[in-house]
């Protein structure tokens, strides 16, 4: 088999990473994917840099054992604080989700006023923030950690008024600074995206980071000549986990935006 005919492999602290699998089904259906959430020990947000670079190894290197051609690290904390230590120590593609989101926003932006919402762990990591200014020094860039946000719509609250209520009160003092744009840095906002629309309003462009993931994923494996352009039939979605898989087809269904295959529960080995 060519390497091009390789799955690609994606890995998050749990559920929340399939917004991402389901942004690169779009962008490339026919590709094979292999889904890995560390469920067991999510989430990541709260972690420290050692503990979540440590989990970052254990699942990449159970991807890379799955046989993949490419690693997506579709978990923003995980990208945030270990994809420059995955990118040195395995040798294949490894792709996040900071670049892509910091590329998206500074083309979105028009008065270089930034904002970015994530776990704890992803807004003290700076990632976001020193992506941006890597690119734009003229860039404003105002973070916010939203840690209430994960178990929110994880409990499937993405519409109830004490979400918007938290939601206004974490993005107000983003909008005293007159940011025009705002990043989506955690694999569960998208599924906020309409919530956030509606206290922000129209005139702030929102950045899903996991759409701009999958475009940049995209556009990665064309120029690694890797993308598997024989297939005919729709790709396969092949989702594994670290703990009991049976709450996962539930939550899964909602992250994916469609019905998933089953789940298999896999113990990951220390690196
Ligand atoms: N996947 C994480 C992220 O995108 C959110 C959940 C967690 O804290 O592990 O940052």
């Amino acid at each position: 088999m060519s390497k091009s005919e390789l799955p690609i492999g994606i890995f998050d602290s749990g559920i929340g990473g399939l917004t991402v699998a389901r942004q690169i089904h779009k962008a490339l259906p026919n590709e094979d994917l292999v889904y890995l959430g560390d469920t067991a020990r999510v989430p990541y947000g709260t972690k420290s840099p050692s503990t979540v670079v440590r989990f970052s190894c254990e699942d990449t290197q159970f991807l890379i054992q799955q046989n993949v051609k490419a690693v997506v690290v579709a978990c923003n904390t995980a990208s945030a604080w270990a994809l420059p230590i995955l990118e040195k120590k395995y040798n294949l593609p490894i792709f996040g989700v900071i670049l892509p989101g910091v590329r998206a926003a500074l083309e979105k932006t028009r008065n270089q006023r930034i904002g970015v919402i994530g776990t704890g762990a992803t807004i003290r990591s700076k990632a976001y923030s020193n992506g941006l200014l890597a690119r734009c020094d003229s860039a404003k860039v105002f973070a916010r950690a939203c840690p209430l946000l994960v178990p929110l719509v994880e409990e499937g609250w993405t519409n109830r008024s004490v979400t918007r209520e938290i939601l206004e009160e974490y993005l107000a003092p983003l909008r005293r600074h007159r940011i025009d744009t705002l990043i989506l840095g955690c694999t569960h906002y998208p599924l906020l995206k309409h919530a956030i629309r509606s206290v922000v309003g129209r005139e702030i462009a929102l950045v899903d980071s996991a759409e701009s993931c999958a475009r940049f994923v995209k556009e990665r494996l064309e120029h690694l000549n890797l993308l598997a352009k024989s297939r005919r039939r729709t790709g396969t979605i092949q989702p594994f986990v670290t703990d009991e898989a049976d709450r996962f087809s539930e939550l899964a269904r909602r992250f994916l935006g469609m019905p998933c295959e089953p789940a298999w529960k896999v113990d990951l080995a220390p690196v």
